[in-house]
């Protein structure tokens, strides 16, 4: 029997457009070629946290810092770590129906009007159940559910349950923040160890307004450049969508480009591109999926 670990689509419980958990292999090289396992891992774009919780569940890391500045995400991973039972128990008890959905969707319409559990509630209900876990796309199976796959092809409460507890479990080592990236970066930096990385996942140039509620221009993606050129650690990595606008923008740093799925477009042309501090020892030994250059 083989003990590799499990894949990362086995921690966190949120499918996520752009969700980075092939990078996780490299990511484990990145900590050991610069003697940073069991130090602190921060993600300022956090998503499903794929990257962040296997690192922590598999002792890469002591303690991750996590934010997403989304309320229905930011109200998800409140309730996973501050209410744990009573998300599970929502999950477990939930019917995975078209009516529900209904109900579900009309909470995201007015999520300050919700507690944590109910809109976290919500927005892992959309997640689970509409195409690609994009919050404002389709039903699978589509609403006469008519398609192959049904609303429920991904909503398995056991196993889902399962991954809640195992991240409840190490919430002492997790901080969750929603804030702005800038302002959170802010705040953090000044307070982590020697021993830590950070990896920045920003909203995909092109296609953030289309997969995230939150998403920026032009202007955005520049402040956050420029802040982080100016970041005190010299451990960090930003993974981008390979736009030409996003290159010059980071234009004095090392970049691999590289494709995260299969496609044979993808794999020749190169859809993503990682940046890296200056001080960091890229390991040589795994690339990401897929490198092109
Ligand atoms: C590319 S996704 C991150 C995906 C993540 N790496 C994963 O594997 O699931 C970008 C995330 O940034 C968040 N976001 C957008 N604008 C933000 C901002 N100004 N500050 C913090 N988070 C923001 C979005 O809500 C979205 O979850």
């Amino acid at each position: 029997m083989s003990s590799e670990p499990r894949p990362s689509a086995f921690y966190t419980p949120l499918r996520y457009p752009g969700g980075k958990g092939k990078l996780v292999p490299f990511v484990k090289r990145i900590l050991e070629a610069n003697s940073l396992v069991d130090g602190a891992y921060v993600e300022p774009y956090a998503g499903g946290a794929a990257v962040a919780l296997e690192l922590l569940l598999q002792e890469y890391v002591r303690k991750i810092y996590i934010n997403d500045i989304s309320a229905g995400v930011a109200a998800f991973w409140r309730s996973v770590l501050d209410n744990t039972d009573a998300l599970c128990a929502a999950i477990s008890g939930a019917s995975v129906t078209m009516d529900e959905w209904y109900r579900q969707r009309e909470i995201q319409r007015q999520p300050d009007q919700h507690d944590d559990l109910t809109l976290g509630f919500s927005t892992f209900f959309l997640n689970r159940t509409n195409r690609s876990g994009i919050l404002n796309a389709g039903v699978i199976g589509g609403k006469a559910q008519t398609g192959k796959w049904k609303i429920d092809a991904r909503f398995n409460a056991a196993d889902l349950v399962t991954r809640i507890h195992a991240i409840a479990r190490v919430r002492e080592r997790i901080e969750f923040h929603q804030q702005d990236a800038l302002a959170f970066i802010d705040e953090i930096a000044p307070k982590l160890p020697s021993k830590s990385l950070l990896y920045l996942d920003p909203p995909y140039y092109v296609k953030g307004s289309d997969l995230y509620l939150h998403h920026y221009q032009h202007d955005d993606h520049l402040k956050i450049a420029k802040r982080i050129a100016r970041l005190r650690t010299k451990n960090w990595i930003v993974s981008y969508d390979n736009a030409p606008e996003i290159g010059p923008m980071y234009g004095r740093f090392r970049n691999i480009v590289y494709g995260l799925s299969y496609s044979a477009q993808d794999r020749y042309q190169g859809s993503e591109i990682m940046f890296f501090s200056d001080g960091l020892v890229i390991p040589d030994t795994v690339r990401p999926m897929h490198l092109v250059a």
